[in-house]
């Protein structure tokens, strides 16, 4: 079976979107150098990661959906990217930044 590849980018920043192959952790493949996503723990604990996503990705799992709940209650489209299960093209962009609520359409 072949690899598929998702198409990760990045609205509104100088960052060139990645292609990476479907259920890379985004935390292996995003550093310092090539992310505008700053990770912390990369376990889904500290929260450093939160963004917002544009596209298709799987649901939460509990314990990302319970710390979504308290960085982020009314932002349906928050998202650890640390836990980010990569199955289709995606838009990200850091929570709060400026553009993070206008990445919709
Ligand atoms: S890096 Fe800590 S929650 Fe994602």
């Amino acid at each position: 079976m072949r690899a598929m590849s998702c198409k990760i980018s990045f609205p509104n920043t100088d960052h060139a979107p990645v292609i990476l192959t479907t259920h890379t952790p985004l935390a292996d493949e995003l550093t310092v150098q090539n992310s505008p996503i700053l990770f912390g723990c990369r376990t889904g604990i500290c929260g450093t990661c939160l963004v917002t996503v544009t596209g298709e990705a799987p649901p939460p799992d509990a314990d990302e959906q319970e710390l979504l709940d308290v960085l982020a209650p009314d932002c349906p489209n928050a998202r650890l990217a640390c836990q980010l299960d990569l199955t289709h093209d995606l838009k990200i962009c850091p929570y709060g930044s400026p553009d993070h609520n206008s990445n919709s359409v």
